[in-house]
């Protein structure tokens, strides 16, 4: 593992992890959502390593990491009008912008597709690493495929360790969900992925966004983006969503029933007592998304086969922690008297 201080990074290790990624290997580094996965986006072996690293299904493509706007538009040319408007106030930042490409990425990173996703991280070390390394740099969350996506240098660890040349640690992500992913290669933006970047401060610059619903013609817009079809950031206990003020009885309800119950809501302390697994996601949607991932990577650890987890309103990034909470509990139903 090479350390770095996320506010200065060592030369050093950026140097050795832009080596390690021209010569074809895996490097995992931080940004200020999670951690990513990183390969040489313009070498198809290097690419093709991170699909066996994580057991990722082929068809679905990755986005692809690079330091400025200018350098996004010497890959795919100049961006659409609106997206070009996007990637100038949001970049960097935790907006991946789906455009169309000119032919030139290997057909494992766009899975195959007309269009790439590209992004602009905001973190030091990721952005030092992208300005050092001099090529495009695909990747995806460091995690095996399906399980959380890692927020600490040990996640990438316990997901990957022989799998990459290193992890630069830059310690915590800040946000703890991945990027929002918007397609702007139509009219008006189609939003793929919530994530980091809440879409009421999109809509103040597109007017307007498409938010696939449910039904016939949110399906597929959804085809657009294959990543939503599987089953993602799942733990290995079942997750039951439950509204914050029906945490304590279906927690005890589900005890009753001979499950050992983890907790996860905005309280303190666990409802079932002090000895029993919890994690506090504090009052609001930032705490909740820092903590999200490790909490269903720890609850799991402690052997929980069941986690109730608190719902929380659907704006900014609240909309993200629904999305990532639905997934983990599959069904996406709302357990108890709440809704
Ligand atoms: O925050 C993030 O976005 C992190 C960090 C490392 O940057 N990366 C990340 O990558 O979350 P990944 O591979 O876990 O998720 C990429 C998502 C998937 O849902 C994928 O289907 C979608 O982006 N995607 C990639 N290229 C696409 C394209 N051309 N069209 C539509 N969706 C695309
Ligand atoms: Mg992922």
């Amino acid at each position: 593992m090479l350390e770095v201080d996320p506010s200065a990074p060592d030369r050093a290790a950026i140097t050795r992890a832009a080596e390690a990624l021209r010569a074809g290997l895996l490097m995992a580094f931080p940004t200020e959502t999670v951690y990513g996965l990183g390969a040489d986006a313009l070498d198809p072996e290097a690419v093709g390593r991170i699909f066996v690293a994580k057991g990722r299904p082929a068809d679905n493509p990755l986005i692809v990491h690079l330091p400025s706007l200018a350098a996004a538009e010497a890959l795919v040319g100049p961006l659409p009008a609106v997206g070009k408007a996007l990637a100038a106030r949001f970049w960097p930042g935790p907006l991946s912008l789906v455009v169309p490409h000119q032919g030139n990425l290997p057909a494992a990173v766009t899975g195959g597709l007309s269009t790439v996703a590209l992004r602009v991280p905001a973190h030091p070390v990721a952005l030092a690493l992208l300005e050092a390394v001099g090529v495009p740099v695909a990747a995806p969350s460091a995690n095996r495929s399906g399980s959380p996506s890692p927020t600490t240098a040990q996640h990438v660890l316990t997901d990957l360790a022989e799998h990459v040349a290193g992890v630069l640690d830059g310690g915590p992500c800040k946000l703890g969900v991945e990027s929002t992913v918007l397609d702007v290669t139509g009219p008006t933006p189609v939003l793929l992925r919530p994530g980091g970047l809440g879409i009421e401060e999109l809509e103040a610059v597109t007017g307007g966004i498409v938010l696939p619903g449910p039904g016939a013609e949110g399906e597929s817009l959804r085809a657009r983006s294959p990543g939503t079809r599987y089953r993602h950031y799942a733990p290995r206990a079942r997750v039951v969503l439950a509204a914050p003020t029906d945490v304590a009885a279906l927690a005890q309800r589900w005890k009753g029933q001979g499950q050992r119950v983890g907790t996860l809501s905005p309280e303190p302390a666990s409802p079932l007592g002090s000895g029993a697994p919890h994690w506090s996601a504090g009052p609001g949607a930032e705490g909740y998304a820092r903590v999200l991932y490790a909490a269903l990577r720890a609850l799991d650890e402690a052997g929980c086969t069941l986690i109730v987890a608190a719902t929380l309103p659907e704006t900014g990034l609240g909309r993200a922690v629904m999305d990532r909470l639905r997934r983990a509990a599959d069904a996406g139903a709302v357990e108890g008297e709440g809704r």
